[in-house]
């Protein structure tokens, strides 16, 4: 996720941009920069780190007046948070200057093609490919439009695209595909941005973007076309949302928005990490093929929502590589003393990549020749730079503390992982890789069916808003999805919640069934019905001491509908796959309830996004 701005008019282009930017700097605080068209060039200025870092270099080199911009803030997936990796990216001559959200899938390719044509690429971005490629188009079709649709239907992936160019100064052009764009409407002047954040200052008039679009904005037009050329049609529609509830798309907590977003944050963590022919290409890992091969034990350390993650991973890496792996929560790793080699690979896990116990935890095992390998969502961050390799993960700022998209998306990059060590040691085929791929990549429709239904959820929470207890209970994967239920309730109600293995029922906590109390039962799909039998049988004990259960079940699992006083039903995903689509309830239960209960749902009482101590 990034911040884009882009301005054409009558008024000063860079009060234009750099404000839209500060209102959509949430979207990524990697890099700013932006670029304003002269009199025949591109004047551009770009820096890594918040936006305050560019305003300096602006303070230091003013950029001349001008009435057409661009602008962006970075989250980096491709390409370290640097100066040289910034956008906006201009083409060698600088007459075109592009600014990107989202990732091109084919970049390596069509990046090789410009250097054998003898362009010199200086960035690691994906991005920059797009201002090399406008620039042989230009050579061949003057028109800017025609030259981004042109390129846009070389491209493959998910982007929003925003370009101006040096020789038509009162134009901008954007270009969508799997990633937002919006466009603003003014009076003798025309927006653009990645949300109506960007330009809700000037104009409340918006014109929502389709798929596979390219709209191209003057000062007193607004064109709007499919890749080939044909006029397409758009929605119009007026924002009636404050500044504030702009930045957060129109939800009342950051945390909905981000709950709402995680579709497309699997998505986006899935999107370029295999071939076409189900080859998986983790581009990130910096770890050999052959020190990959020579594991022969992973130790995944996290914390919190992470050690869940990790705990979820546990069942898919055990499985699918037959290496034996342990999960350690970071403030105890160190501590145990724990036995570890050459061969071992330390798996850690962190949405901020700045949570001091993992950090620390990460110095132990380099310090006993371990390799580590680390699963972030913050690029460039402490974590992943202490790290042997990263695997970034492409959920976009996660604003709100409490975390959601991102233990969704860490799951789907753990899972990544397990496939690739799968593959590397040739414990799964490559077409039984590409099965699973496949099944994954059908997960966000799975999710977004999860978010459509979350209504009976919010009653539920309004039901249960006074209870003083509520209970988690799981098998197998569902075990540290219960887990994960409990702390959401924990952090963000305040309400005693714990998550509980269904099969230690009988060796305690059965004893805290009493009439009334509300358990959460997840069960497994029935392809495992020695799970899913026991765990029916589970939830027939404790609705037999008064306990109020609700059900979380897939699609056609009749068995448990006598027992569940609420049934939430779950779409029929593999067992392994599971926790992507039942962890959505659970986090839309803890996030209503909160918000029923006045808490700062946000902000949560003595927590903070990141621990960085210890
Ligand atoms: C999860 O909702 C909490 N915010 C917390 O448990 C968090 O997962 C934990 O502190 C780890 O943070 P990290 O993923 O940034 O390392």
């Amino acid at each position: 996720m990034c911040g884009i701005v882009g301005y054409v008019g009558q008024r000063s282009a860079l009060d234009v941009v750099m404000g839209g930017l500060r209102r959509l700097e949430y979207r990524g605080y990697d890099s700013g920069g932006v670029a304003l068209v002269g009199d025949g060039t591109i004047m551009s200025a770009k820096k890594a780190g918040k936006l305050v870092n560019l305003d300096a270099e602006l303070a230091a080199r003013p950029l001349p007046h001008s009435h057409t911009g661009i602008g962006h803030t970075r989250w980096a997936t491709h390409g370290a948070p640097n100066d040289v990796n910034a956008h906006p990216h201009l083409d060698a001559a600088e007459r075109v200057a592009v600014v990107h959200n989202g990732i091109i899938e084919n970049f390596a390719a069509l990046r090789a093609e410009l250097e054998a044509a003898g362009h010199e690429l200086v960035s690691e971005t994906d991005t920059e490919t797009v201002a090399h490629l406008l620039h042989d188009e230009l050579a061949r079709t003057p028109d800017l439009s025609d030259a981004v649709r042109a390129v846009c239907r070389r491209l493959e992936g998910a982007f929003t695209l925003v370009i101006c160019d040096a020789a038509q100064p009162d134009v901008v052009v954007g270009a969508r595909r799997n990633s937002p764009l919006v466009v603003g409407r003014g009076q003798g002047e025309n927006f653009l941005g990645s949300d109506v954040a960007a330009f809700i200052e000037y104009t409340r008039d918006a014109v929502e973007l389709g798929q596979d679009q390219v709209v191209t904005i003057t000062p007193d037009a607004i064109v709007v076309t499919d890749f080939f050329g044909a006029p397409a049609v758009t929605k119009e529609y007026h924002v009636d949302w404050d500044v504030s509830a702009a930045e957060k798309g129109g939800f009342e907590w950051f945390m909905l928005k981000e709950i709402d977003e995680q579709p497309q944050a699997v998505a986006d963590t899935l999107l370029g990490r295999h071939t076409i022919d189900g080859q998986l290409q983790l581009d990130e890992m910096r770890l050999s093929d052959g020190e990959l091969r020579d594991v022969d034990k992973v130790i995944i350390v996290a914390a919190g929502t992470s050690f869940y993650a990790g705990m979820t991973a546990k069942y898919a890496i055990e499985h699918w590589t037959r290496i034996p792996c342990e999960v350690e929560l970071a403030s105890e790793f160190r501590y145990r003393d724990p036995i570890l080699d050459r061969t071992t690979l330390v798996l850690t896990i962190s949405q901020s990549g700045e949570t001091m116990d993992t950090l620390m935890a990460i110095r132990y095992a380099r310090q006993q020749r371990a390799r580590v390998l680390s699963i972030c969502n913050t690029n460039g961050s402490t974590i992943p730079r202490e790290s042997d390799a990263v695997i970034y993960t492409h959920a976009g700022p996660e604003v709100a503390v409490a975390s959601t998209k991102g233990f969704l998306a860490q799951v789907v990059a753990c899972y990544l992982l397990a496939l690739y060590i799968a593959q590397v040691k040739g414990t799964k085929y490559g077409d039984e890789i590409a099965t699973i791929i496949a099944e994954l990549e059908k997960t966000p429709a799975g999710i977004q069916r999860m978010l459509d239904e979350g209504d009976q959820v919010r009653k539920l929470a309004a039901e249960l808003a006074g209870s003083r207890s509520i209970l988690f209970l799981g098998r197998h994967v569902g075990y540290p999805v219960a887990l994960e239920g409990a702390l959401k309730l924990k952090e963000l109600a305040y309400i005693h919640a714990e998550g509980f293995a269904a099969g230690e029922l009988k060796h305690g906590p059965i004893a805290l069934i009493e009439e009334g109390v509300p358990v959460f039962v997840i069960v497994p799909p029935k392809a495992r019905d020695q799970l899913q039998e026991k765990i029916v049988s589970n939830i027939q004990e404790i609705r037999a001491r008064g306990a109020r259960t609700i059900v979380l079940a897939e699609d056609g699992d009749m068995d448990v509908v006598p027992f569940a006083d609420h049934l939430i039903r779950l779409p029929k995903v593999p067992t392994l796959l599971q926790p992507l689509v039942a962890t959505v309830p659970l986090q839309i239960f803890a996030c209503e309830l909160a918000g029923q209960l006045g808490h700062d749902v946000d902000q949560p009482r003595n927590l903070a996004k990141s621990v960085t101590v210890e």
